[in-house]
């Protein structure tokens, strides 16, 4: 089981010193794996407020070349050197606002893998594609980028997180069931793709996760753990979130 905080656009250098000691004092000896990814000016500090503890550091985005005239871009390599071993790629968020499609979503995760960066790659639909009874192809074509970006040899190395567009930020969670039922189907593609990929792959649910519906979530076979936007801002929350989790781990 895996859980990613995903801060967005929100944090403070106050905020990181007091909340991730606290976080890592919460859930020390846990036995998930977490992970938390401020915003790119405060990764170093994350570092080096939880040096000591098991929580990874992640970036939100990252370029897909190496270095270079990219103005205002941040490169894996960069994210390496300060300490960071995770990166978010896809994020519907950056899908939507700054015109990120499969392509390049695929690139980045190309590079990512290539680089030893862990990519945590976002695939999932809109309100709209689902009322239209689209989930499916939607969430195949994104994986299908992603899956080709990986290449069979690296393609078991990622975590994908599956984030319905509807929940976000929304307060409306996608039923533990309907949650279940992509999550089959991502594995099932990821195997067809690679064996070694559907059997190692873990796909989070990302979509309005809080200590209260995280359980009901977790217990579902496919769901492997969880990306958390608003409710990783809170210590207790979040490592409520990670407890419910390792309930999972204990039963499977
Ligand atoms: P949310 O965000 O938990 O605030 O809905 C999840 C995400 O966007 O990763």
């Amino acid at each position: 089981m895996l859980v990613a905080g995903n801060w967005k656009m929100n944090g403070s250098q106050a905020m990181v010193r007091a909340l991730l000691p606290s976080l890592a004092g919460e859930i020390a000896g846990i036995g998930v794996d977490v992970v938390v990814c401020p915003p790119f000016p405060y990764l170093s500090l994350a570092v080096e407020c939880l040096a000591g503890s098991v929580l990874g550091v992640g970036a939100q985005d990252m370029h897909p070349a190496p270095c270079g005239a990219h103005t205002g871009e941040v490169s894996a390599q960069m994210l390496l050197d300060v300490g960071c071993n995770w990166v978010i790629l896809g994020h519907s968020e950056r899908r939507a606002g700054n015109g990120e499609d499969d392509l390049a979503v695929a690139r980045k995760t190309r590079t990512a893998l290539a680089a030893g960066l862990s990519p945590i790659v976002c695939v999932g639909e809109t309100l709209e594609q689902r009322e239209a009874g689209r989930t499916f192809d939607v969430v195949a074509a994104q994986l299908s980028a992603v899956l080709e970006g990986a290449g069979p040899e690296r393609a078991a190395s990622l975590v994908l997180a599956y984030e319905p567009v509807w929940a976000i930020g929304t307060g409306l969670t996608a039923s533990p069931e309907q949650a279940q039922e992509v999550h089959s189907r991502l594995r099932q593609q990821a195997e067809a793709f690679a064996p070694d990929a559907g059997r190692s792959l873990r796909v989070l649910y990302g979509g309005s996760v809080k200590a209260a519906n995280a359980a009901a979530l977790f217990a579902m076979p496919d769901i492997d753990g969880g990306l958390i936007g608003g409710a990783s801002l809170d210590a207790g929350e979040f490592a409520a979130i990670c407890r419910a989790a390792e309930g999972r781990s204990w039963n499977s």
